[in-house]
């Protein structure tokens, strides 16, 4: 597959993607590099690994970073409480050899395999959804595991990926990822949409909207994400908003449908505030 490729068979899942995101993509699995992507919430990062690994017909292993995650949530753990009903199990039935009843609570049935173990024993897209929200230990435990696809389990041995899965990472930008983790992967920041694209992504996810309003919603979306907004709308938001107008039956947007639907498209009120003044100029 080359890179067009991989924006049509994009398309066809329902995911309008930039030229070079496809290509992007396309270099990753060439290059057997994991890919970074960065961007605003609600530029599509997520939903772009999704479309991918449905293109691949491969699962998704997800694994959603969040402050605080270490390596037992991000890789594997014991099951403490099976193991304990293990050794019960064992004495009831009368075992009394210790060392084999601990030999056994270290077998593979014991171990809960958490999102990067399943993408190193299986085929799959593996999306490590925003790192940003990870913290320090966090990225360099991951960048061990990104230079190598493979762990160690001291009870069990070592575990490597046949092949290293098509590997995404995003980031909201949060604050900045290190350049180290950087330095393994492609690159690729993904900008709001422009209008044109905008237009192609409402009426693909809701056919049911007209080519005129669908217009007028991603010409109004551009202007707003000008304005100075604590939250401007990424598509997410802009589908909602789409969503909502087609619910309230609008054919285009007064200010009236504007002020009953805008807590689609913003968060904020003084950004509703904000807008409602844009629209009413
Ligand atoms: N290029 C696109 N084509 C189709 N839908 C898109 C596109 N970009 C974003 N979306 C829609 O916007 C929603 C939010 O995207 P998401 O991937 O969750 O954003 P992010 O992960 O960057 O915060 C998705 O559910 C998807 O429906
Ligand atoms: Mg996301």
């Amino acid at each position: 597959m080359d890179a067009e490729e991989i924006r049509v068979a994009l398309a066809a899942t329902g995911y309008v993607a930039e030229e070079s995101s496809a290509m992007a993509l396309w270099l990753a699995m060439r290059l057997n590099k994991p890919l970074f992507l960065e961007g605003d919430p609600g530029v599509g990062k997520t939903e772009l690994a999704r479309a991918m690994a449905e293109v691949l017909e491969l699962p998704l292993i997800r694994l959603q970073c969040y402050e605080g995650i270490d390596a037992s949530q991000a890789l594997y753990d014991w099951d403490f409480p099976r193991q304990i009903l293990h050794v019960r199990a064992a004495e009831s039935a009368g075992m009394h050899d210790v060392d084999q009843i601990e030999h056994d609570l270290y077998d593979r049935r014991f171990l809960l395999a958490r999102p990067l173990l399943r993408a190193l024993e299986e085929p799959c897209v593996l999306l490590i959804d925003e790192v940003d929200r990870a913290d320090d230990e966090f990225e360099a435990f991951l960048l061990e595991i990104l230079s190598d696809f493979a762990i160690t389990i001291p009870e069990l041995g070592r575990i490597a990926a046949q092949s290293p899965p098509l590997t995404i990472l995003t980031s909201n930008r949060t604050r900045d990822v290190h350049d180290a983790l950087k330095r393994r992967c492609l690159y690729q920041f993904l900008e709001h949409p422009s209008i044109e694209r905008e237009i192609t992504i409402i009426r693909t996810r809701l056919p049911g909207i007209g080519e005129a309003l669908a217009h007028e919603i991603a010409t109004t979306v551009e202007r707003i994400r000008k304005l100075d907004l604590i939250k401007a709308p990424g598509t997410a938001e802009s589908l909602d908003w789409a969503a909502t107008l087609l619910a309230l039956g609008a054919r285009d947007i007064s200010p009236e449908l504007a002020g009953l639907s805008l807590g689609a498209l913003l968060k904020y009120q003084d950004d509703i505030a904000q807008v409602r003044a844009l629209l009413a100029s």
